[in-house]
């Protein structure tokens, strides 16, 4: 994969200044966490990824270990902990560690470790969690493949790992390189890797972005020990423009279209990777294809049988 020549220091400095979704309400968090926090979880499942209730199994976790890494403002982990599960978290950020205690405090909940680190350098030891999750953090940190490398270090043997990462979907070509590149020149001006760079985020001028494909993806993981993993494209980025109380969303004919032809499964945003970390006590195929031939001959002996 081409890497960014970015520091760290600049990825942790734009995301301590925007904190990830606070702009999801108008309330005040002093006056009233719960319904400050309870109104930015319902429009993240509701209204900006309601795929995420499904993909993220909240509720498949309870007394296992989770890690999050990357909370933002600890939605997600506090959804994984009201279901039961032993949570842990990290983001680069002390702001949105902040968050999360915050978040975690307003629902009674308490996490096992909640620390200010780098994905790329966790501080755990080897096989320690039931379950990573990761849900678009590793395409802005520079070294995507240390940070997936360490996804899988700290998992136990036969942990699963769910990690959202950007893919190319339409808006991707539409947006960020016809009418942002082509358009108004960021290309020429900025280059392709800047340019994708300053269009990705809500709040625009991201230090760091990568936008990949399945390929690099496949890639990445290759060398790691894995199984059954898939890599599904979700989200059709309907919101054009999700400037904050400014959205801009597509017409409901078109979106209801996109979903009829499955074009989410071509075109979707968002790149969801799950698997298990190998183990070899426990092989685990779910995903193994065989032939027709292999299936109906197989069947046919074990009829015989
Ligand atoms: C787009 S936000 C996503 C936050 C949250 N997962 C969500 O979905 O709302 C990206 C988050 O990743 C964090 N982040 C970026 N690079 C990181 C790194 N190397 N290690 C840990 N966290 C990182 C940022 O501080 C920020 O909170």
């Amino acid at each position: 994969m081409k890497k960014q020549n970015i520091e760290k220091q600049n990825v942790k400095n734009y995301w301590e200044d925007k904190t990830p979704q606070t702009w999801y309400s108008n309330k005040d968090l002093t006056q009233s966490p719960v319904s400050w926090f309870n109104e930015l979880s319902y429009k993240r499942y509701n209204v900006f990824y309601e795929y995420l209730l499904d993909v993220a199994e909240f509720n498949y976790h309870s007394g296992e270990k989770v890690l999050e890494i990357g909370t933002g403002i600890g939605t997600d982990l506090v959804s994984y902990a009201k279901n039961g599960s032993i949570v842990s978290g990290v983001d680069l950020t002390e702001n949105a560690i902040e968050m999360t205690k915050k978040h975690l405090q307003a629902f009674n909940l308490k996490a096992e470790n909640l620390l200010v680190a780098d994905a790329e350098n966790l501080p755990f030891k080897d096989n320690q969690f039931d379950l990573v999750y990761c849900f678009g953090v590793l395409h802005h940190t520079p070294n995507t493949d240390k940070g997936i490398q360490e996804v899988i270090r700290v998992l136990k043997p036969g942990g699963k790992f769910i990690i959202m990462l950007y893919s190319r979907g339409w808006k991707h070509y539409f947006k960020r390189l016809f009418i942002f590149g082509l358009l108004k020149g960021y290309l020429f001006k900025y280059g392709y890797d800047k340019t994708v760079n300053k269009t990705t985020e809500v709040q625009g001028d991201s230090p760091l972005t990568y936008v990949l494909t399945k390929k690099v993806i496949k890639q990445i993981f290759q060398s790691l020990k894995t199984e059954s993993m898939t890599i599904r494209r979700y989200r059709l980025g309907e919101f054009f423009d999700y400037a904050p109380y400014n959205s801009r969303k597509l017409p409901g004919f078109i979106t209801k279209l996109f979903y009829f032809f499955s074009l989410e499964k071509l075109l979707g945003e968002n790149y969801i990777i799950k698997g298990f970390k190998s183990d070899e006590n426990n092989k685990r195929n779910f995903n193994q294809k065989h032939s027709v031939w292999q299936v109906l001959w197989d069947e046919y002996k074990n009829y015989k049988k």
